[in-house]
């Protein structure tokens, strides 16, 4: 793919570039998205009636059972180069910070260092009632393991449907897109909050933003540049055309 000259003289000269993520980049590492992954047993379900405090206190096994399922999913998988790709990028920018807003933890296990999980992370586990984390718990094929230190219902730490994202984390991409000379859309449709928000942030205050998605979405028109294939392709390719 050829890449316009000005972006990568931008890239080059860059000493703070923020970058988000959504399922799309994930997609080629084989992890099914939220919605595809209601197949089989669990395709009787919408997510949004799994994924909520109000599903969690109504049938909290249920919920406890779907998050196991969708932990040993993400278990399964690897990174993919568009990953390994942004990894790459940071030890080339001085500050570098990535926003995800996925939950299978693939950009840490890639070796991203600073990343700001919005949605958290599927493979932690907390207390529902007292937040402490865990890493263990004993079995689940009853019912729904318990905190050791509360007893409290122990439950995923991700960001549920009407819940509020981690404010520290939050508070830190706005800054990071704000600051951000270049600014990277990647594989979200951008739809759900904050990421529109975080892409026009950067923009107001004079960031380039760059979009990479298998489509063109609702931020398409407003960046200013656009490339439409996987990312796990075109994030190589650009890491490669601006740093070798
Ligand atoms: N490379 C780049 N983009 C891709 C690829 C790929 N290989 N595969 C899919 N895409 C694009 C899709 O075209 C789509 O526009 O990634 C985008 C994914 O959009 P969504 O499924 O809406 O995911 P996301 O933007 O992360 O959703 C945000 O909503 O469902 C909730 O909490 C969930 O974190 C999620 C949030």
């Amino acid at each position: 793919m050829d890449f316009p000259s000005e972006l990568i003289f931008f890239l080059r000269k860059a000493e703070r570039v923020s970058v988000l993520t959504g399922a799309g980049a994930s997609q080629e590492s084989g992890l099914r998205t939220f919605r595809d992954a209601q197949s089989g047993l669990w395709a009787q379900y919408r997510p949004e009636d799994l994924a909520s405090p109000e599903a969690f206190a109504r049938d909290p096994k249920l919920v406890w059972d779907w998050y196991a399922f969708r932990r040993e999913a993400v278990k399964a998988v690897r990174p993919n180069p568009g990953h390994y790709a942004l990894v790459e990028m940071e030890k080339k920018i001085p500050e570098f910070t990535l926003i995800t807003q996925n939950v299978d933890g693939l950009h840490l296990l890639a070796g991203s260092r600073n990343v700001l999980e919005l949605h958290g992370n599927i493979l932690r586990v907390r207390c529902s009632e007292c937040g402490t984390f865990t890493e263990t718990w004993g079995s689940d094929l009853e019912s729904v393991p318990r905190c050791e230190t509360c007893n409290g219902l122990l439950r995923p730490d991700v960001v549920w449907f009407g819940e509020s994202l981690p404010r520290a984390e939050l508070e830190s991409a706005v800054i990071a897109s704000r600051k951000s000379q270049v600014f990277f859309s990647i594989g979200t449709s951008g739809v759900v909050q904050p990421a529109a928000a975080l892409a026009h942030a950067a923009h107001n205050n004079g960031s380039v933003v760059v979009e990479i998605n298998a489509e063109p979405t609702p931020l398409t028109p407003k960046v200013d540049f656009a490339f439409h294939g996987r990312s796990g392709e075109i994030l190589p390719e650009l890491v490669k055309a601006v740093w070798e």
